[in-house]
């Protein structure tokens, strides 16, 4: 049985790239695997949340992963702030890593360009806390959203060197994992390629957006003026509809808004309204359960509980197992 761990920063509601890059895996994974799943709220300080809404975020995030299907009888579902000893393993791993490295890494870079007020350690010490987590609790697979890989990559640097250092194969090399073969990548509404709710909000469809709401977000979705002769390709905005048709509607039907394209029929209303409905419709149960679990504010609490005292005893072992592996001893 392999072991699986992954997580979610809770920096809102969880949309349907989280959904379908990363949630929907977990799912599937449950039923046959040692599960890990967590709400990565020490990540998500990098951005400073204001204290009175880091609780919210992560119930709300917690709320979500319980409606869209994770079932904590199966998988160990729990916040990352309340298993610390993934601090102490982020602080071991430190001593083997180098500034350099973690400079070059794409999300940083791309971070310290857009956000050039804000570049703290944090930031740059990312990777190392994200392999922390994995490497807690000895994981196999991480199932993760295609963004994530160079991440993962730098996971098996440093549990391939931590284990050259010490000579030991204690820790396993986890890879980066999505049903599908191909890692996905959820478009956005806006003719963004990627679906993302640091980038733009009305470009993300959230799994608790009400029916009307996720209606009057298709129908702004950015489209172009249509193909005028057979053959041509799609631009990025149209593209982007097609794929999310494809998330979510059936083969038949994004066959047959394909074939409109081809003969320079499409409209594009049409393929919205029907892109709208194909998606309430996907969400509807997920979005009835989150209304139901909102106002079971012990069950939440419970689930949390219980999941942290699951997540900290394997935590736990292998802190105590590294430790002994570097020559920490009682004098
Ligand atoms: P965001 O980009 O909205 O801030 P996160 O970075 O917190 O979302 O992503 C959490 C998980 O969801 C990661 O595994 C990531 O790969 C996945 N993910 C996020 N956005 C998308 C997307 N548009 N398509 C596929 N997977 C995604
Ligand atoms: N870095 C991930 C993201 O931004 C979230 C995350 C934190 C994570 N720790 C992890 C994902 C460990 C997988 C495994 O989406």
């Amino acid at each position: 049985m392999d072991i699986v761990a992954s997580g979610i920063r809770p920096t809102g509601f969880l949309h349907l790239g989280n959904y379908f890059g990363a949630l929907r895996n977990f799912i599937k994974m449950q039923n046959e695997n040692k599960c890990f799943f967590f709400i990565a709220d020490y990540h998500s300080l990098t951005t400073h949340p204001h204290p009175s809404d880091l609780q919210t975020n992560v119930r709300n995030v917690l709320i979500d992963y319980i409606a869209a299907g994770l079932d904590p009888e199966k998988a160990t579902i729990y916040v990352q702030s309340d298993v610390p000893q993934v601090c102490e393993l982020s602080l071991l791993l430190s001593m083997n890593v180098y500034v350099g490295e973690l400079q070059r890494v794409a999300s940083f870079k791309e971070k310290v360009r857009r956000q050039p007020n804000n570049v703290n350690a944090g930031l740059l010490n990312y990777p190392v806390l994200m392999a922390a987590d994995i490497l807690l609790h000895r994981a196999d697979k991480v199932p993760v959203g295609k963004d994530q890989e160079q991440h993962l990559e730098m996971t098996r640097d440093f549990a391939q060197r931590f284990n050259h250092i010490y000579q030991q194969e204690y820790f396993k090399l986890p890879v980066a994992y999505n049903f599908g073969n191909e890692l996905v990548k959820i478009p956005g509404l806006d003719g963004s390629t990627k679906m993302s709710k640091s980038d733009n909000e009305a470009s993300c469809i959230y799994l608790s957006d009400a029916p009307e709401v996720v209606r009057k977000k298709v129908m702004r979705a950015v489209s172009d003026s249509g193909p005028t002769e057979p053959g041509q390709p799609k631009s990025q905005a149209v593209e982007n509809l097609f794929l999310l048709m494809k998330a979510v509607s059936t083969p038949d039907t994004v066959q047959y808004f394909e074939d409109q394209y081809q003969a320079c029929q499409i409209r594009y209303g049409d393929m919205k309204k029907q892109l709208a409905n194909d998606m309430i419709a996907f969400l509807q149960p997920i979005y009835e359960r989150i209304q139901e679990l909102r106002s079971k504010s012990d069950y939440i609490s419970k689930v949390a509980r219980e999941g942290a005292e699951k997540a900290r005893e394997s935590a736990s072992k292998t802190v105590r197992d590294v430790r002994e592996i570097i020559g920490f001893k009682a004098l």
